[in-house]
């Protein structure tokens, strides 16, 4: 089971894609902060699981991974706003860096 954080941005579903049309079971962490809930619809008519949660939230993805048990992550979770890294770097380093490792740690 392919694990996806973040499932509605830009890239994310179109890698998702590949695997929900090859029958795997697809689960997805996203906050919603910049992604488009409309753009999972179709996935999630199709069975894919959802879990609306930040990544920087440890407990939360361990309980969701736990749950979902991936054999696959793909870790598209991520603030690529230039000027707010610029103006805000301590928040960018808290969703790139420390939601990185929230997301790669062996559960
Ligand atoms: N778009 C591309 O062509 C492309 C190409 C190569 C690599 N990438 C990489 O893929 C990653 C995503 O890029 P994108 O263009 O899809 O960005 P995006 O902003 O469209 O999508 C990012 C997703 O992450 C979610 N998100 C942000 N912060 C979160 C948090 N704290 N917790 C949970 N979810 C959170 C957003 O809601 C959104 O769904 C980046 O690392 C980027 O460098 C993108």
């Amino acid at each position: 089971m392919p694990w996806s954080p973040a499932g509605p941005g830009s890239s994310a579903p179109t890698s998702s894609t590949r695997f929900w049309n090859r029958g795997d079971e697809v689960t997805v962490i996203d906050n919603f902060s910049s992604g488009k809930r409309e753009n999972l619809r179709a996935a999630l008519a199709r069975g894919a699981g959802l879990e609306e949660a930040d990544i920087r939230d440890a407990e939360r993805v361990r309980r969701a991974f736990a749950a979902a048990r991936p054999d696959i992550v793909f870790h598209l979770a991520a603030q690529i706003d230039v000027r707010k890294s610029i103006e805000d770097p301590a928040f960018d380093a808290g969703v790139n860096v420390v939601g990185t490792i929230t997301s790669s740690k062996r559960r």
